[in-house]
């Protein structure tokens, strides 16, 4: 059986679904600029950092801005979104996520956050979850953006935990590939026909325990490559 030290977590699309607040927050900002900016392109910017959507948005416009003005639009639209975070209460985790965090530390296994929100400690406080994770490492604590691993290896290192004992839970393409550069197991979450990187791929956390999580990992890892 393959030792499992700790897991290690994505926020946005993960234990919370704030991508939709995120989504309305950029698309105030599209409109005002007269960008044509839909769900599809949403998809886009899942996982990628604040300023890297604000580019992949501007060139859907086409709009060529300087780095003042971009960072004044950044700051506008996160101030929308924190309109929509500050309204946010608990019951807006996602079905199953407290009971399997809760789990894992019954188990002594860690937890970390790896998020690349800068709003993360936040969001973990509006949903009153701050308490179940031993480390959290976010966007303001890493300069290299996933699929680079950065995030995820401080995460194991916070733990002091082995790469290969960890297990990355992901709902984007860009962070299975994170997951998979840092050496880790990695579980999506969500779709199996968009996460095909992922060792294994869950619907959601509802009903799901530790051990029949590990059970499956450990039936799917020794067939494929990590
Ligand atoms: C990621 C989201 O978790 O965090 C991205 O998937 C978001 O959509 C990124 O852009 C940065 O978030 P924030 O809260 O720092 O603007
Ligand atoms: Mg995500």
């Amino acid at each position: 059986m393959k030792k499992i030290a700790a897991c290690l977590f994505d926020l946005d699309g993960v234990l919370v679904d704030t991508a939709r607040y995120h989504y309305l927050a950029w698309k105030k900002l599209a409109d005002e600029l007269g960008i044509d900016f839909t769900l599809e392109h949403n998809e886009l910017l899942k996982g990628v950092s604040r300023m890297d959507s604000l580019d992949i948005i501007l060139s859907i416009g086409k709009l060529q801005l300087s780095q003042e003005k971009k960072i004044e639009l950044a700051d506008q639209k996160n101030r929308v979104y924190l309109d929509y975070i500050l309204q946010m209460s608990d019951d807006e985790i996602l079905p199953g996520v407290k009971d399997f965090l809760a789990a894992l530390r019954e188990k002594k296994i860690g937890v970390a956050l790896g998020s690349a929100s800068k709003n993360a400690p936040l969001i973990l406080e509006r949903l009153k979850i701050t308490d179940l994770f031993d480390a959290v490492i976010d966007g303001t604590k890493v300069s290299k953006a996933k699929p680079d691993p950065e995030v995820f290896l401080k995460g194991a290192e916070a733990l002091s935990v082995a790469v290969e004992e960890c297990i990355v839970f992901e709902d984007a393409i860009a962070g299975i590939d994170a997951a998979r550069n840092a050496g880790m197991m990695s579980v999506g979450v969500g779709d199996p026909s968009t996460l095909i990187k992922a060792n294994l791929v869950i619907p959601g956390f509802s009903g799901l325990t530790p051990d029949s999580l590990f059970q499956q990992i450990n039936e799917v890892t020794p067939k494929m490559e990590l």
